[in-house]
């Protein structure tokens, strides 16, 4: 069993960072082997549009052929029982990092049917952290964490899928280093909500981790 963890945030360790690590202690409480990729770090493009990878008849059909540090990520996902796909919220989408990741997921999109050219069924696991609030997230970000979670379950034939969202992160550990005049005044709500919430966060990214590494023995 192989999980993978993708972290949108250019941090690597913010609030994100932690839920994904989560993810990845509950899949290796079932003895996944486990492994966490910092995006930011990855030297890589967009999708270019080039549509090779839809090419009827072509040897490029189903694959990408950008040569970048995505290509053997590919071979590695390929391998892989559960993805997680985890993003602080950036200007009401997820971050650009994120961005290309899920767009170099397109080869994997199959207009024969809306089906897949992945390989394999596998889980995928979406985690969304954000500095708005419970309310505000359901008025602005419920709607599109569910069309993301759709379209990334088709493109890669999902057995499963699940979201897990958290709210009302810190922007920064001390809010009094930035100019910050309208955020200052949330920093109460926020230590509450770091230190009774985000725990149990972090306890649902793990169970969710456990979950989808379990073994179904029925089949
Ligand atoms: C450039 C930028 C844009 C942001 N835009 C939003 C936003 O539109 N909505 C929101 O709720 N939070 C927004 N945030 C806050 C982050 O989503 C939040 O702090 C997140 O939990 C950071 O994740 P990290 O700790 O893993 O880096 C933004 C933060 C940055 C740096």
């Amino acid at each position: 069993m192989l999980v993978m963890a993708f972290n949108g945030s250019p941090r690597k360790n913010g609030a994100t960072a932690k839920l994904l690590h989560k993810a990845l202690e509950g899949a290796a409480s079932q003895k996944a082997e486990t492994e966490f990729i910092q995006l930011n770090e990855l030297n890589m493009k967009g999708c270019q549009g080039c549509y090779s990878c839809k090419k009827r008849g072509g040897k490029s059909y189903g694959k990408c052929i950008l040569k970048d540090d995505m290509t053997p990520i590919y071979k590695r996902i390929e391998q892989a029982d559960a993805l997680f796909l985890g993003t602080p919220i950036y200007f009401h989408s997820v971050t650009s990092e994120m961005q290309m990741f899920i767009e170099r997921l397109y080869p994997y999109c199959n207009y024969k049917g809306y089906s897949s050219n992945f390989p394999r069924k596998v889980k995928i696991g979406l985690i969304y952290t954000m500095g708005a609030d419970d309310q505000q997230m359901e008025m602005w970000y419920r709607k599109y964490t569910k069309m993301r979670q759709a379209v990334i379950s088709w493109a890669m034939g999902a057995a499963e899928a699940e979201t897990l969202i958290s709210t009302d992160t810190f922007h920064v550990n001390d809010y009094t280093k930035i100019v910050a005049d309208l955020l200052e005044p949330l920093v109460d709500r926020k230590s509450k909500h770091k230190h009774q919430i985000f725990p149990q966060d972090c306890k649902k990214a793990f169970e969710m981790g456990a979950r989808f590494t379990i073994q179904d023995t029925t089949a």
